[in-house]
């Protein structure tokens, strides 16, 4: 849909060298993306919360490229001061995809500089965080070279549609405090081209509201998401799964409009449950819990029942666990956190986070 044959640089104009620099969150879906189809597009329409101190900070420097004959994309990468191959390759791979919509991308010198302020192989998916990074420094460098992405909207627009390509999860990032990708009657102009952002209608508890990531363990994940995915083709349970994550996503809606926590929270949970269902129902079948991610979740549900305080978990595609609660009680689960939960996470590590106000520009 943004595929444009002019936007190349005239080399009669030729820009001077410029960079751009963008901080970018990771997020937590609490409807979760499962299942796609085509160019990364969602099989069924999720919401996320999005995250403020798992970020990505990312540098773009471009500079024209005269001596360019073969016409690859000219590209450096340095990660957290490194050379990493790894990813470079990645990204090249990724911007050779976008060439269609961006055809000035061969024209010009890129040198790219990512850090994440989470530490590495935490286990905390950076994909998020990194490729919204990456999106918002492409549109950024668009307007700067064309002047096309003046209207705030529109740009974010852009930057959420090229981050779906790079990670479909990275295209709800963008936006300030939650976030809907994917068709629903539900949401006006909801979209599975891109996300958009759902903070105008959320109750103010949800803007008040922490995610106490809990590491239990750091190693990478034994299934890529982009495997994971594919699995949901042959998974018995996939399409009453895909009519299941609708009807969730109406009551979820209504309870983060309303401040209905209980609801929110019974969802959360399901919703988290179900996706490790898929994925120990696919063939062949993952279990990506933990013994710890289960005496976790049992300490959990005993303190809820003991304190009536509204804690809930919610599970990425990975061991840890993710604790969603209000900020009025931030003091007394950071307690119970500390003295009942940390023994189970490696190196007794989590990563406080909490609903932040999405990407700046820095
Ligand atoms: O964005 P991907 O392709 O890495 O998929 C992510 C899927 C989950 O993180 C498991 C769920 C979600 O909606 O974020």
């Amino acid at each position: 849909m943004y595929e444009n044959s002019r936007l190349i640089i005239d080399s009669s104009n030729v820009p001077e060298p410029h960079s751009v620099t963008w901080r970018s969150p990771s997020n937590i879906a609490i409807i979760k993306y499962w299942g796609k189809y085509g160019v990364q597009l969602p099989k069924n329409p999720s919401l996320s919360l999005t995250l403020a101190s798992s970020c990505t900070d990312m540098r773009l420097e471009y500079s024209f490229n005269e001596n360019n004959p073969e016409g690859k994309i000219d590209l450096e990468f340095l990660f957290h001061q490194e050379e990493n191959e790894a990813f470079r390759s990645k990204m090249l791979d990724y911007l050779n995809s976008l060439l269609p919509i961006y055809p000035f991308l061969k024209q010009l010198s890129l040198k790219i500089q990512s850090g994440n302020s989470f530490p590495h192989s935490a286990g905390i998916a950076s994909s998020a965080s990194s490729m919204s990074a990456l999106a918002l420094c492409l549109c950024s460098m668009e307007d700067n070279l064309f002047g096309t992405l003046k209207d705030p909207d529109a740009f974010d627009q852009k930057a959420s549609y090229l981050a779906r390509l790079a990670s479909g999860s990275a295209c709800r990032s963008i936006y300030p405090y939650a976030a809907v990708w994917g068709e629903t009657t539900h949401v006006q102009d909801s979209s599975n081209e891109y996300a958009i952002g759902f903070a105008d209608q959320l109750h103010s508890t949800f803007k008040d509201f922490h995610d106490d990531i809990l590491i239990v363990s750091r190693s990478e994940k034994a299934v890529s998401s982009r495997a994971g995915h594919a699995l949901m083709e042959g998974n018995p349970y996939a399409e009453p799964r895909y009519t299941q994550a609708k009807n969730r996503l109406t009551t979820l809606i209504g309870a983060m409009k309303t401040g209905d926590l209980e609801t929110f929270g019974k969802i959360a949970e399901d919703e988290a449950m179900t996706l490790h269902a898929l994925m120990m129902t696919s063939n062949p079948s993952f279990t990506l819990l933990r013994p710890d991610t289960l005496a976790i979740i049992e300490k959990l549900r005993q303190y809820r029942t003991e304190t009536k305080n509204p804690v809930y978990f919610t599970l990425d595609a990975g061991p840890n666990v993710h604790l969603l609660y209000p900020g009025n009680i931030v003091h007394e689960v950071r307690a119970f956190i500390e003295e009942q939960l940390a023994e189970h996470c490696e190196d007794q590590y989590v990563q406080q986070d909490w609903v932040g106000e999405g990407p700046e520009e820095i």
